[in-house]
């Protein structure tokens, strides 16, 4: 096996035969699932899930993903309830961790951190989103959400809507998807451009791009990314209110498609999806939700070292 990464800190650390690997292996852990052998890969170990900005899907699918492997999990949420609040360092808290658990998953509001929790300790510490960095567990299940639903991802045309300055799930996805041959549509007002850096990132790969304002571009691709407007991450609110709700999809837009659009979400959503999508068989959202559970499950059997 030449897969060889013990941390998941960004996208940038896969290469194209490791991206091959995980999508296989993930494959595997679902089809063990499937046949309810999962349970007991990883009895023994215990994963610290340490939550330090708002989660709901994230943590528990980290969580249920560990327990579904016979693991066991302690975590803590929140600065309010842990000794950061009393002006304990990041390095102290996973110097600690490690003499608790056998892995780490960290989700921190500052861009960067994970890679110092890290590098603090000698347990796989698992990035789990940080601030408006990335969130390379969220967009390797994203990845094999599209290739699970439309079979290839060589030769999509795939939209990403909403959020691309902070969205920090979109941009672990587009570094991944730069490996294949996929066409893009940046949909989204200027103001919330893809910032330049992960453009540059693009340079030399077989991927291309056109970024637009027009919602309509949704009409010739075979994949909708939608994101929510991150609220959190605005300087000033007054410009989160006069862009919050530009762009919008629903299921009449969605109907008038050319193609058969498959809509992923990393949800949470807020406006910018209606629910009237959601009885239609391209909603794909809710599935993606679980396609994240058994790509978890594979990560966390990796970066322990448990082959399956
Ligand atoms: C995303 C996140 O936290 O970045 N949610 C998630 O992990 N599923 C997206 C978001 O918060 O908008």
């Amino acid at each position: 096996m030449s897969y060889n990464h013990k941390n998941v800190l960004d996208t940038e650390q896969f290469s194209k035969a490791d991206l091959d690997f995980l999508i296989g292996k993930t494959r595997d852990m679902e089809r063990l699932v499937e046949q309810n052998k999962a349970f007991g890969i990883l009895t023994g170990k215990l994963l610290a899930s340490l939550f330090f900005e708002a989660s709901t899907r994230t943590r528990l699918s980290f969580e249920a993903a560990m327990e579904r492997l016979g693991g066991r999990v302690i975590s803590t949420v929140g600065f309010q309830f842990s000794s950061i609040s009393k002006g304990e360092t990041l390095y102290d808290t996973m110097k600690m961790v490690e003499a608790y658990a056998d892995i780490a998953v960290i989700r921190h509001p500052v861009e960067g951190s994970s890679r110092i929790a890290a590098g603090a300790v000698k347990i796989p510490v698992i990035n789990a989103g940080d601030g408006a960095g990335q969130h390379p567990t969220q967009a390797l299940l994203d990845l094999y959400t599209i290739i699970s639903e439309k079979g290839t991802l060589d030769g999509l045309t795939v939209a990403f809507i909403g959020d691309l300055k902070y969205g920090r799930t979109i941009h672990s996805l587009i570094n991944l998807l730069r490996h294949y041959k996929v066409h893009l549509y940046l949909i989204s007002p200027p103001e919330l451009a893809l910032p330049e850096s992960y453009k540059k990132g693009l340079e030399g790969h077989p991927i291309s791009l056109e970024e637009t304002t027009d919602i309509k571009a949704v009409w010739e691709c075979d994949v909708a990314y939608v994101t929510r407007i991150q609220e959190e991450r605005f300087p000033d609110h007054r410009e989160y209110e006069r862009l919050k709700d530009l762009f919008k999809i629903n299921k009449e837009l969605i109907l008038a498609s050319k193609k058969e659009t498959t809509i992923l979400h990393p949800l949470p959503r807020v406006n910018e999806l209606s629910t009237d999508v959601d009885d239609l068989p391209n909603a794909a959202y809710f599935r993606q939700a679980r396609y994240g559970v058994v790509s978890r499950m594979t990560l966390l059997c990796l970066s322990l070292g448990q082959d399956f």
